[in-house]
């Protein structure tokens, strides 16, 4: 089976390890420091308890998938992997430059993917070398990644066929569903999700609806399993913010951020494991 490398051991990278481990794949797990990428791997043992306790996975798939991982901070080990997927911190600079030690590394046929959220694809291949960019591409996975089914799968301006093709094979195989998206801000589900998040956010503004009653709206009547205000609490409004405003800047007047969630960041109310949110 082909090998698979992935650098940034955080929390989408050591899912993204896990998803192909549980589907049988070798993978080398690679963060600043081996503790850095031993501390990914010691996170997966409890997201593979809960889904043993839920009925997910047996204790022997997830055991294998476990021995499956390896933890190195040394990207010369990746030189046999056949696809690599970055997923470090969001910023230019840092993806930059794994990029390019990754391409130095990796034997010349190796496909390697970025999960960046709002880096262009385009300009992430720019960074590594011209024989290189026909294999490089976008899978932008969607947290929590052992969960979530979707991948978006961005081809660059020089991405091949066989590039998509074969990052929408392995994806497949490792139990994800694939969608072709064109590489532009937001990609396709956060153009939904934020169009969607920013209506929200002027509903209560209006004074319309409570934060509450909202999302049992979208639970109840769009079936939706969390609503707009629990998920900007999960994934933090300051994220939320962030994103919008890239959009701003990508589509004008549509995008922009509402001034409660300016305010509401401003002061502190951003949700995630620490701050209060919207709705604790
Ligand atoms: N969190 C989400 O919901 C989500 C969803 C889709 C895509 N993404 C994208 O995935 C990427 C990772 O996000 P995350 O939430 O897992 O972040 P995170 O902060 O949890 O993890 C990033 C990891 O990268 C490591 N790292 C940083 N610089 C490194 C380097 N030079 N070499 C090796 N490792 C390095 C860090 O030590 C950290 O463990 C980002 O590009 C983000 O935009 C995140």
């Amino acid at each position: 089976m082909e090998k698979i490398g992935v650098v940034g051991a955080g929390l989408m990278g050591s899912e993204i390890a896990l998803v192909f481990a549980l589907a049988g794949h070798e993978v080398l797990l690679a963060d600043r420091t081996e503790a850095d990428a031993a501390a990914g791997i010691e996170r997966l043992v409890g997201v593979l308890k809960k889904a043993v306790e839920r009925g997910f996975q047996t204790r022997e798939a997830a055991d294998a998938a476990l021995k499956r991982i390896r933890a190195t901070a040394d990207l010369g080990t990746f030189k046999d992997c056949d696809l690599v997927t970055e997923a470090v911190f969001e910023d230019l600079a840092v993806k930059s430059a794994v990029l390019a030690q990754l391409d130095a590394a990796c034997k010349p046929d190796c496909i390697i993917a970025t999960n960046t959220s709002t880096i262009p694809i385009s300009t992430l291949a720019g960074t590594v070398s011209e024989t290189r960019r026909a294999r490089f591409i976008g899978t932008h996975y969607f947290s929590p990644v052992s969960r979530m089914r979707l991948v978006e799968v961005i081809p660059a301006f020089g991405t091949s066929d066989a590039t998509f093709e074969f990052a929408q094979r392995l994806c497949t195989g490792a139990g994800k569903t694939p969608i072709r998206v064109k590489d532009v801000a937001g990609f396709a589900v956060n153009r939904v999700l934020h169009a969607f998040m920013i209506e929200a956010v002027r509903l209560v503004e209006e004074g319309v609806a409570t934060p509450e009653d909202i999302d049992t709206a979208c639970r109840l009547g769009l079936g939706h399993p969390m609503g707009p205000f629990e998920l900007m609490d999960a994934t933090t409004s300051s994220l939320c913010l962030q994103a919008q405003e890239i959009m701003q800047e990508a589509y004008g007047e549509r995008f922009r951020p509402r001034p409660l969630l300016k305010q509401r960041v401003r002061a502190g109310f951003v949700g995630g494991r620490k701050a209060r949110g919207w709705r604790r």
